[in-house]
């Protein structure tokens, strides 16, 4: 059985006031849901998400974290330091990240390897641009990522990492992929591993979608058989939609 997951990817969006009433409305309304539900807020208001959740089924993951242990990184935050407040997840790979903060398939794998080495859980994001799949690129686009950042891991390490597959065009634009493109490439994941690894393996794999993700289109992505859940951005700054889309399971 693979675990289903609903994670909310807040971006830089809520501050710390913010950041405490959407909680408050989160642990007053969330539905019941099969999925895990994550949240995954900023820097500055993680360890007061994570105390108001601490006795909560919502878990709070970190958006991003240096590959350094300490140092003279400003700015940055690390994987222990996470950790010290209770933050066991952290989102890896995000398009943003790569395409604005310059975080190449090289740092990402420096970043998983850390990440993994203190034995903390990855959502490790990954997809192709417009251009790429207009171009009929986009599985070898996604196929090079996987291979850059993760297919040099041991097959026991695996157990710690979560996908998330989020084609850049569907990102805030309100395009969401269909269910059947989807469904496409999350097959095409799974096989890519299977060759890899081996079929156990790749079956276990929690693979999330996301790309414009919302309550009227989430029952449909998530009932197609390689889909497991997804990863939120825009639907998950607002409870019921949040909620509404975690119900989908
Ligand atoms: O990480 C989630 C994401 O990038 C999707 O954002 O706003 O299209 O749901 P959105």
């Amino acid at each position: 059985m693979r675990r289903e997951i609903v994670a909310g990817n807040w971006k830089m969006n809520m501050d710390l006031a913010q950041t405490e009433s959407l909680i408050d409305e989160l642990i007053r309304t969330l539905p019941e849901t099969k999925a895990e539900v994550m949240i995954a807020p900023t820097f500055t208001s993680l360890y007061r998400a994570f105390q108001l959740l601490r006795t909560h089924k919502i878990e709070v993951v970190a958006q991003n974290m240096h590959f350094e242990e300490s140092g003279a990184y400003t700015g940055e935050i690390s994987a222990g330091m996470l950790k010290s407040i209770g933050v066991n997840t952290v989102i890896l790979g995000h398009s943003e990240r790569r395409a604005y903060f310059g975080e190449t398939d090289e740092i990402l794998a420096k970043k998983v390897n850390t990440a993994l080495e203190q034995e903390m859980e990855i959502i490790f994001c990954f997809g192709e641009e417009l251009e790429d799949r207009k171009s009929g690129n986009h599985f070898k686009v996604v196929a090079s990522q996987l291979k850059n950042a993760l297919f040099h891991l041991p097959a026991d390490q695996w157990k710690n990492i979560i996908l998330a597959y989020e084609p850049v065009w569907a990102i805030g634009t309100g395009e969401t992929a269909s269910p059947e493109q989807a469904q496409e490439m999350h097959e095409f994941i799974r096989k890519t591993i299977a060759e890899v690894y081996n079929d156990d393996l790749a079956q276990g794999v929690s693979i999330l979608y996301g790309g414009s993700v919302k309550p009227n289109n989430a029952a449909e992505i998530f009932s197609k058989p390689d889909v497991d859940g997804g990863l939120i951005g825009g639907a998950s700054l607002k409870a019921a939609d949040f909620g509404a889309i975690a119900s989908a399971f």
